[in-house]
């Protein structure tokens, strides 16, 4: 955190993200409460602006007409320590339609995402995209001080808001970072508007992916479809005499991590959780904590279960598999389907091997606050994450992070940017149920001496590659750029 205070040298930093870091919303008592929203970004964000302070500009959640504790554009956050400001961009019901899920969430969420779901490309949500991002560029225009400030721009929702932050403020330091992968050219070239979204993004003066493939992929992308230089070996794109920086930042959690430290102990979490589950001392917990979302292989897991059952005869009666799934994006008919297929799927399974009050899929379609989520993370044996396709997924470090005892099998999909760093876990193809339901009987047959070898192993890589150490490889590069920027400009 220190080390990122000084690489800022003072300077403020202007973050632009979709989500907000805290939802307020009243409930039907009439109270106030702060949500923390389920997502990576957020998870990763929060404390890096908590350290750096600044400004974080996000759409004000919930819709024009929902009510929502105030309508101020610009408040301080977290609640009660209010170490950085939240300025919200309030959207109507059309352009919240048109720009979050229908071009960002219909189309680049399936084009970007190896997962079987075709993209939706309508015009009419391009233009909605469009005119959102310039009123976001606008408002972070409005937010910065000074002619060549430190913009950090987020995700896919903001492809072109680079570019127009650009022709607001030709002098500012824009890092852009791509928080899901990046297809290979090809697939990315059925998107309609492939150029402006390259343009967009050029915009940057960094532009940052998880991994290196995803940086190769748009350079590649770069060359098929526009006229640029490319200079593949600093992995910079040249246009009218700009460049863009193309390079990877796998992203992370804090650490030490707020929420495992204020968790109660190991023990105490398993017999909390153990006992809302109404599981025996005997029983074996898995657990897996998502966004209801197609990408994250929740039907791939739950069949993993069944197989693990089918082949593990012993395990029938003993392992219980809790779900946490908080609803996401229910507006799209997609997700809906998949709110109703994972809970017929649950059900199927339940019907099928529960008996008396054994049942092994437990269920729990809602929103869960991080603390919740870490009590779970405490109380397992093992944790599966199988994503069909991820860029990072924060919830294999958190899982990491819980873990102070040294205890727990991280079982954890191949197809995610954190099998790169947690090569301790149990590594598997979420579509291949053989190999899955082996590895979680392998997990839950694990000594402990070699749980701890692992979990140990894991743990010493999430804390130095924490989120500190993403934002501060970063905010390094922009030094760098910003320094040959003043030179140049001395000649
Ligand atoms: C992914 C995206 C984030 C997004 C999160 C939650 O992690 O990369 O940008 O915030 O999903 O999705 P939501 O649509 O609820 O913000």
């Amino acid at each position: 955190q220190r080390v990122l205070r000084e690489t800022l040298h003072g300077d403020r930093v202007v973050i632009l993200a979709n989500r907000e870091p805290y939802i307020h919303e009243r409930g039907e008592d009439g109270a106030v409460r702060v949500q923390h929203p389920a997502s990576g970004l957020v998870t990763a964000l929060e404390p890096v602006m908590r350290a750096c302070s600044g400004t974080w500009v996000a759409h004000g959640s919930g819709p024009a007409d929902r009510e929502t504790v105030d309508r101020d554009d610009r408040i301080r956050v977290p609640p009660g320590e209010e170490s950085y400001a939240l300025r919200r961009v309030w959207l109507s019901r059309e352009e919240e339609r048109g720009y979050y899920y229908g071009f960002s969430n219909e189309g680049l969420w399936p084009l970007c995402h190896i997962a079987d779901t075709r993209p939706e490309f309508r015009v009419a949500d391009f233009r909605q995209y469009a005119r959102v991002n310039r009123r976001f560029a606008d408002a972070v225009a409005e937010e910065v001080t000074g002619p060549d400030p430190i913009v950090l721009v987020q995700d896919y929702h903001f492809a072109l808001a680079p570019r127009m932050i650009r022709e607001r403020l030709p002098r500012s330091t824009i890092i852009t970072f791509w928080h899901i992968p990046w297809p290979n050219a090809e697939r990315f070239g059925i998107c309609p508007w492939e150029r402006d979204l390259l343009q967009g993004l050029l915009g940057s003066s960094i532009l940052g992916f998880h991994t290196q493939q995803h940086c190769n992929n748009f350079i590649d992308a770069v060359d098929h479809y526009l006229e640029a230089r490319i200079d593949r070996e600093r992995q910079a794109v040249v246009q009218g005499g700009r460049e863009c920086l193309v390079r990877s930042y796998p992203i992370s959690i804090e650490w030490p991590n707020r929420w495992a430290e204020a968790a109660p102990p190991p023990a105490e979490c398993r017999r909390a959780v153990f006992q809302e589950l109404g599981l025996g001392p005997d029983a074996l917990l898995g657990v897996g904590v998502d966004r209801l979302d197609y990408t994250k292989g929740i039907e791939e897991r739950l069949l993993a279960v069944e197989r693990t059952l089918e082949r593990f005869p012993h395990l029938a009666g003993r392992f219980t598999f809790a779900q946490l799934a908080a609803p996401s994006r229910t507006l799209i008919a997609k997700y809906r389907a998949l709110n109703e297929g994972v809970e017929r799927l649950a059900a199927r399974i339940n019907a099928r091997f529960g008996s008396g009050s054994y049942r092994p899929i437990v269920l729990e379609r809602a929103h869960h606050e991080p603390a919740a989520v870490f009590r779970y993370l405490r109380a397992a044996d093992v944790c599966y994450v199988s994503s069909l396709h991820d860029g990072m997924n924060l919830v294999a470090k958190e899982f990491v992070a819980a873990r102070q005892d040294e205890r727990g099998v991280l079982v954890l999909s191949r197809f995610t940017g954190a099998a790169r760093e947690l090569t301790e876990a149990l590594l598997v193809n979420p579509y291949d149920l053989e190999e899955a339901s082996a590895a979680l009987a392998t997990a839950l047959g694990m000594t402990a001496a070699e749980q701890a070898e692992r979990m140990h192993a894991m743990r010493a890589v999430v804390a130095e590659l924490n989120v500190y150490r993403w934002a501060g490889h970063m905010l390094a590069d922009a030094a760098r750029v910003r320094q040959r920027g003043r030179l140049s400009q001395r000649l």
